[in-house]
């Protein structure tokens, strides 16, 4: 086996490699050309969507020894560039605020702010996960950044800023950072695959890009576990990966809704049983039914709707979908999805877990 960490073998090295992002990176590198940059940043959103890549791409360029007037690509080649990459440059510093020593070191801040950068022109502080600072670090950092030294760019980094206090947030140049789309992650997969010469089937990186929720790290995450288990020589497909990644097969949530769309409680608990004597979870099982329902219904109101769930399948698929769902009514969509939300609670108390499931059937197919 190869080394394989991939989401630190795939970390961007340039903006241009950074997918998503469009607005930030535009701005960023327009500052970095003009010879703008801010002082203080804000990158708050989702965990795996490049904060903390962009940060330290941020970092390297502003850096770079051979970046010329009016670029801003670092060249990942100079002594500064090659630092930070390796994690060892001395004006580069990460602080982890979660941590016992990143409070600490916060303190510190005030103290050794004022020394010149060793080695570079910039010294550039990444805060991370920068919501758990305590309040005595806040106020250390806010004094901080009301006369931040000429030399010093902070750059702090949060999934959470609704906790940040808004003293400190106005102090900053703020970036959203969004969760990436599926064909967006897709790209990005397939380009992993095709530099690790690995085959695959587009299908399965789809359910890669799906599971991931909008994280690319996730998604590489992912990615990896299933090449571990598939192996490098072969290829990945679809139908291997469903079983790896827990997921159930949409042919299984499809055959078992259309029993409950004509009402078949017999069928329906039958081949319930079926799918769990085939090692399905059945709470899993209820997971993706719900959520199956719940894209059923938005579709119902709007055929045309999209997310990373409609996103993730192929038009076959989705065809196949938009049938049955013209085949139930908007109302049994709708009471379908609050039987099985109501067997979902249920499901912790029952002895036996695919018992609620079944109830929800019957009262759906009969009436109660
Ligand atoms: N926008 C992106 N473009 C390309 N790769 C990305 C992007 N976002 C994340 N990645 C991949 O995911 C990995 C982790 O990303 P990063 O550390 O930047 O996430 P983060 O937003 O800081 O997450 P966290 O909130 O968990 O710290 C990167 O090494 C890279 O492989
Ligand atoms: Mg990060
Ligand atoms: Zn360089």
């Amino acid at each position: 086996m190869p080394n394989l960490v991939l989401y630190r073998k795939y970390r961007p090295q340039k903006f241009s490699e950074v997918i998503g992002q469009e607005y930030t990176i535009r701005a960023l590198t327009n500052a970095i050309s003009s010879n703008t940059v801010s002082h203080a940043y804000l990158f708050s959103g989702p965990r795996g969507t490049g904060k903390t890549t962009v940060a330290r791409l941020l970092a390297k360029a502003v850096n770079c020894q051979n970046r010329k007037e009016g670029e801003y690509e670092p060249c990942n080649h100079c002594e500064s560039c090659k630092e930070i990459e390796n994690g060892n440059a001395i004006d580069l510093i990460e602080i982890d605020a979660a941590s016992n020593r990143g409070i600490n070191e916060v303190r510190e801040l005030k103290d050794s702010i004022g020394f010149l950068p060793v080695k570079s022109k910039y010294k550039v502080f990444i805060i991370d996960e920068a919501h758990q600072l305590t309040k005595e670090a806040s106020n250390a950092l806010l004094k901080t950044l009301e006369e931040p030294p000429s030399h010093a760019i902070f750059v702090l980094a949060t999934t959470e800023p609704q906790k940040m206090i808004s003293t400190i947030i106005s102090r900053c140049q703020r970036f959203n950072f969004r969760r990436l789309g599926v064909p967006e992650i897709v790209s990005k997969l397939q380009r992993i695959l095709e530099k690790e010469k690995i085959k695959f089937e587009k299908e399965a990186l789809l359910l890669i890009a799906r599971q991931a929720e909008g994280s690319v790290r996730d998604a590489e995450s992912i990615l990896e576990k299933v090449i571990s288990f598939v192996g490098t020589d072969r290829e990945i497909k679809k139908d291997g990966i469903e079983r790896v990644l827990g997921m159930v097969d949409s042919q299984v949530i499809l055959r078992f809704l259309k029993y409950i769309q004509k009402k078949d409680a017999k069928e329906a608990v039958g081949f319930l049983e079926e799918v769990i004597d085939k090692g399905v979870d059945p709470e899993q099982f209820l997971e993706e039914l719900i959520n199956y329902l719940r894209e059923f219904l938005l579709l119902k109101i709007d055929p045309d709707f999209q997310d990373s769930f409609v996103l993730s399948f192929t038009s076959d698929e989705l065809s196949e979908f938009k049938a049955l769902i013209t085949d139930f009514s908007k109302t049994e969509l709708e009471n379908s999805l609050e039987r099985f939300i109501e067997a979902k609670s249920k499901m912790i108390y029952s002895s036996l877990p695919q018992l609620p499931i079944e109830l929800a059937v019957v009262k759906i197919c009969i009436g109660s």
